[in-house]
């Protein structure tokens, strides 16, 4: 197969969903499908139970299991389809976050009971500052929940998407019999609890066959719901989608791998194949020759004897090859990898060559943080890798004097992983820890205790947020600067950061300094 051709059967996406809607039953479903596993139950769950939430050893031993299933490829009519997983865990969403960097799109689950959910209105929100194009999927619906037509309405407002219906269900809960495929005219029919599917085509809705199959009130019901939909909803256009204007919607049930072929198929027609991405220095192609890559993350091993990480690196051009010398752009200097996995399932194997789409696990010492580039030579930085303004701060304190040196390094390295990000204060050069969620405290604290031997102390501090500050007027910047020098710190690459004690405190702030810009996310 070309080079072309490789990079052209690639299709590299995520499913991001609120915990619980069925993200985990889905990609299992879809593995199924692709025969990259052959029973039910094979995909272990990297969610985090929510009775485990006080329980971080278990949330780092199921961390453990995620990087085997970090990404999962298999084959499927032809293409060669990433999965990357995203935890679903909300003190865990900067992770999520970063892998959706790594993605040309995104499936968002979503359970038709609950319908848009906390965790689901963010995820999404990321995924729309970088026009990720979005399918969705309507799950359970072998359950009662919210009508097919409010829930459209729900996803339209609360995730702002403009959404196309590409099957409808009949019925639901104990009433749910099956779904019409409006692009094909095609219904197909839940039986038997979800043990057999069966299709039949039905160009025609007013023919008898749709009462005879569904019964004369949902096919009457059918009827008036499509004719509204035809009435409403525009044709469905591929470049809609690929440009995030319009996302496909579908309904099923997972757990009964019921219209998830459907959806299937779909995706394999239209989802994008690896795109270009942009770099601070230009823009990069997927087809050039030279390979290039970035770490979007980085994965502690949990044995203490062995410090190594992996880091995940998703091709962007070129073609990757194991024992080659390639360049690390920020630190200089040339890497080679002997042992480079790739993951099929949950199963992990060395590889020889991999194409952009692809990601590839690269053993490392310490050599890596989130963000690097690698490339054949070319001083390129690729762009789009943010990190997130955090919501949970602690001041964190040296609690072993003859330890200095192990806390830093072990503070440094964490954060380089990506774990959370660590602020210093302008005024006493205290620093501070700020992260997405409140475990990841206990986890900092039990990992510099276990890997570098070193013990920390926190101690509470009352901030709301934090947030990058940027000025064109220089003037201006300093005056800030002088105002404002007790909220203000440096992140781990010296850019300078508001320390935000209240929404009042930051809309404040905004007010009195119209000219200073303050960033949600550390690329602006
Ligand atoms: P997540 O990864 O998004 O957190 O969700 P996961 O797939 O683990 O699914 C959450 C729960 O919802 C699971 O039940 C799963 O069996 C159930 N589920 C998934 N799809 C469907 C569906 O189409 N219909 C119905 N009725 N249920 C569905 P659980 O009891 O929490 O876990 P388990 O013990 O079954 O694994």
């Amino acid at each position: 197969m070309s080079f072309k051709e490789e990079i052209n059967r690639r299709k590299t996406f995520g499913i991001v969903s609120h915990p619980d809607a069925g993200k985990t039953t889905l990609t299992e479903k879809l593995l199924l499908f692709g025969g990259a596993i052959q029973e039910a139950g094979a995909v272990k769950s990297n969610k985090i139970k929510k009775t485990a939430t006080s329980d971080f050893m278990e949330i780092e031993k199921q961390r453990g299991i995620s990087v085997a299933t970090s990404v999962m490829g298999f084959e499927y009519k032809g293409m060669k389809i990433n999965i990357l997983d995203t935890p679903g865990h909300k003190d865990f969403a900067e992770d999520t976050y970063r892998t959706l960097t790594a993605v040309d799109s995104v499936i968002v689950v979503i359970d038709v009971a609950k319908g848009v959910e906390e965790q689901t209105e963010k995820l999404v929100e990321v995924c729309r500052m970088r026009n990720t194009p979005i399918i969705v999927f309507i799950n359970k619906m072998d359950r009662e929940g919210k009508e097919a037509f409010d829930l459209l309405d729900e996803v339209e407002q609360k995730l702002n998407l403009s959404v196309l219906p590409m099957s409808w269900p009949v019925g639901m809960g104990r009433r749910f019999q099956g779904v019409y495929n409006l692009h094909e005219r095609k219904l197909v029919l839940f039986r038997a609890h979800g043990k057999q599917e069966d299709s039949i085509e039905i160009t025609d809705l007013n023919s008898e066959e749709l009462d005879k199959q569904v019964g004369d009130a949902a096919a009457k019901e059918l009827r008036e719901e499509v004719k509204l939909i035809r009435e409403v909803y525009p044709e469905f256009e591929r470049e809609d989608y690929l440009e995030a204007v319009v996302s496909p919607v579908f309904f099923g049930s997972a757990i009964n791998n019921f219209g998830i072929k459907e959806m299937l198929d779909v995706f394999v027609d239209i989802a994008p194949t690896p795109l270009p991405r942009q770099t601070e220095e230009r823009e990069v192609d997927p087809f050039e020759k030279n390979m290039t890559g970035f770490v979007f993350k980085i994965h502690a091993n949990m044995d203490p004897r062995h410090r190594d990480r992996i880091a995940f690196m998703r091709i962007c051009s070129g073609t990757f090859e194991r024992n080659t010398n390639y360049l690390h752009v920020r630190q200089g200097k040339k890497m080679k990898f002997p042992n480079p996995t790739t993951f099929m399932a949950s199963k992990k194997s060395v590889v020889d060559e991999a194409y952009p789409g692809d990601v590839v696990g690269l053993y490392d010492s310490g050599n890596f943080k989130i963000g690097d580039t690698m490339t054949e030579g070319e001083e390129l930085h690729f762009k789009g890798i943010p990190s997130f303004s955090p919501e949970q701060f602690r001041y964190v304190d040296n609690a072993d004097p003859m330890k200095q040196k192990q806390l830093q390094k072990g503070l440094v390295q964490l954060m380089d992983e990506g774990v959370a990000q660590l602020f210093t204060k302008e005024i006493n050069n205290r620093k501070i820890i700020g992260t997405v969620g409140a475990l990841q405290f206990e986890v900092i604290q039990y990992r510099l205790k276990h890997e570098y031997g070193a013990s920390c102390r926190y101690e509470p501090v009352h901030l709301h947020k934090a947030c990058w500050v940027s000025c064109d007027d220089a003037v201006a910047m300093r005056e800030f600067e002088k105002r404002r020098k007790k909220d203000l710190a440096k992140d781990k690459d010296g850019n300078l950061v508001f320390l935000a004690e209240s929404a009042w405190m930051l809309k404040m702030a905004q007010d009195n300094h119209p000219e200073v810009q303050f960033h949600f996310t550390s690329e602006f």
